[in-house]
């Protein structure tokens, strides 16, 4: 291959940029040219594609979002627009597409490679919630920004004696959730993996009365519902005082933490090595710190799984 391209697409994560630097750089210490598909699939379509150099890629990698923007592409799901895109490539004389997105994304990137394009997914979302990788690109920042808000939130909860119900987001996956809720000490942590057991949640916070403590702490992720309607509950059962926060897109921008800016150098600069070495139709993954490539099919048929056992130890330590 002589010329490649790389495109960023759904939700943006802290971390794209600097992938998107280490795949354009390996390319081009390789000798390949890279090309930048801007505005994700919408603009594959369109043909909004650019050589990238050495320089289009410097004093990126510790930005937030992505140079590249991206989209959430509605006519790229249809079969015109996917067969638009591959012409677009083609016209371009670009042999194989490097996509850093989510499992949507993945799944475009999988009918290009029917119709000819060879394609390599790199996993970037904030939510962690794709199959056979431990983590996923931008995860680890997010986490940090949703820590850094609790524990500002704990500071104003304890001087009023409030319970606060915190909501972030995630998707249908509870890992942000849950890993927040651990490394801020959450008092209840409310995820879809989870069974969640109100009389357990009215129970905890009681027992933190009983101990004196009056302010608590009370995790929501996004795919279970509104943290405004537990916060009713919570209200009605108890008789105190609650405060709702809804952490919203804060989550999703931001310097990538220095975890972020590795896990993308190395996944971005992998994704190159992997169509250079003919391989398509495959994910790259981060396994026990070794990084992996799973064929799409294999990859996209499993579901994410949470580590329970930190939902387990959660409990255990907010008791
Ligand atoms: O997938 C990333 C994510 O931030 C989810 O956590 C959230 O549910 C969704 O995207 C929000 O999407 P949008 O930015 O389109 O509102």
């Amino acid at each position: 291959m002589k010329k490649i391209a790389v495109l960023t697409s759904g939700g943006d994560s802290p971390g794209m940029n600097a992938a998107v630097r280490a795949a354009v750089r390996r390319a081009v210490y390789l000798g390949v040219h890279m090309y930048g598909v801007y505005h994700g699939y919408n603009g594959l379509i369109a043909g909004d594609i650019r050589e990238m150099t050495l320089g289009s890629v410097g004093d990126i990698i510790h930005r937030g979002g992505t140079i590249l923007y991206t989209a959430r592409s509605e006519e790229f799901r249809t079969e015109a627009g996917q067969q638009k895109a591959a012409e677009q490539l083609r016209q371009n004389g670009i042999e194989g597409l490097i996509v850093i997105g989510g499992d949507g994304s993945f799944r475009g990137a999988q009918k290009l490679t029917k119709i000819g394009i060879p394609t390599i997914g790199v996993p970037g979302t904030i939510d962690n919630d794709i199959p056979c990788t431990d983590f996923t690109i931008g995860f680890d920042t997010a986490l940090n920004t949703i820590v850094e808000a609790i524990d500002k939130i704990r500071d104003t909860a304890t001087s009023h004696e409030r319970t606060y119900i915190i909501e972030v987001m995630g998707r249908d996956a509870g890992d942000l959730a849950l890993w927040a809720g651990l490394a801020a000490g959450a008092e209840s942590i409310i995820i879809p993996e989870e069974e969640q057991d109100m009389d357990d949640i009215i129970e905890r916070l009681h027992a933190g009365h009983r101990r004196g403590k009056k302010h608590s702490i009370i995790i929501v992720a996004e795919g279970v519902g509104s943290a405004t309607s537990y916060a009713e509950t919570i209200k009605e059962r108890t008789g105190w005082e609650t405060r709702v926060t809804v952490l919203g897109h804060i989550q999703r921008g931001g310097s990538p933490t220095a975890f972020d800016r590795m896990l993308a150098s190395r996944m971005g600069a992998a994704a190159v090595d992997l169509l250079l070495e003919g391989k398509k139709d495959r994910m790259v993954g981060i396994q026990n710190n070794q990084i992996v490539d799973i064929d799409f099919d294999e990859a996209l048929a499993q579901k994410h799984k949470l580590d329970t056992s930190i939902y387990q130890l959660a409990r255990t330590l907010s008791i």
